[in-house]
């Protein structure tokens, strides 16, 4: 396993270790997440009582796989904790997140839940949120009128696809993925993002999560929001 991939390992177990008896959990999406959804079916083959519900149908699948027991939002309107990776991470713990293209719901996830926990590699700590593009999940229908609206705010917009195949999410929304290279006030960038319509959800997530763990190297650091 490579440091980046011990790394992610470990800040995820740290955040499943988190998890209590009884809790209803979100579960986040991506390649760190994967860690944690694993660690979190050995608690649960262990006799961890908990239910999840998931961020993307991918998160789904492999909760199934390993026997995580599912709920969504037809059982629950509150959830006691989400655990969910990150693409970049500021000092204020304010998030870039959607390099999977399931911020839709990670944010509706993590909006329904009492604590949201981030786990990551150390590569994601930045002092600036921007480097990595953010992602804004969008209408199909004048998408371009909204990816105009963004370009005239600074940002270098692309129409994500992979393989050369238009990129859809769980939702059949487009991701349109914004390179500001710094956000200096993620705040007044998502108040602005939120006004244009077209625009279903963003990638910034602002004031939401409690702590973040870190891993660097094989030491897994518990960061809470500096003032
Ligand atoms: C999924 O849409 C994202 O928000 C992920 O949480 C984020 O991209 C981190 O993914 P990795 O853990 O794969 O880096």
């Amino acid at each position: 396993m490579s440091d980046r991939e011990t790394e992610k390992r470990l800040a995820a177990e740290a955040a499943v270790a988190l998890v209590e008896e009884g809790m209803a959990i979100g579960l986040g999406t991506g390649s760190t997440a994967a860690y944690a959804i694993r660690k979190l079916g050995e608690r649960v083959k262990s006799g961890l009582a908990v239910r999840a519900l998931p961020t993307s149908a991918q998160t789904a699948d492999l909760a199934r796989e390993v026997g995580i027991p599912l709920i969504g939002f037809d059982r629950v309107t509150s959830l006691d904790m989400t655990l969910d990776g990150a693409d970049e991470i500021d000092p204020a713990l304010n998030l870039i997140k959607g390099g999977g293209g399931a911020l839709f719901r990670e944010k509706i996830v993590a909006a329904a839940s009492r604590r949201l926990i981030i786990f990551a590699d150390s590569s994601k700590r930045v002092d600036t949120l921007g480097r990595f593009p953010l992602p804004l999940e969008v209408n199909p229908f004048g998408w371009q009128v909204a990816a105009e609206q963004v370009r005239a705010l600074g940002a270098q917009v692309s129409l994500r696809s992979r393989d050369g195949t238009l990129f859809t999410t769980d939702n059949q929304g487009y991701i349109l993925d914004c390179l500001f290279d710094t956000i200096e006030d993620p705040a007044a960038l998502e108040r602005k993002l939120k006004a244009i319509v077209g625009i279903v959800e963003t990638g910034l997530f602002v004031g939401m999560a409690e702590m973040a763990c870190v891993a660097v190297g094989e030491t897994v650091h518990e960061i809470l929001p500096a003032n």
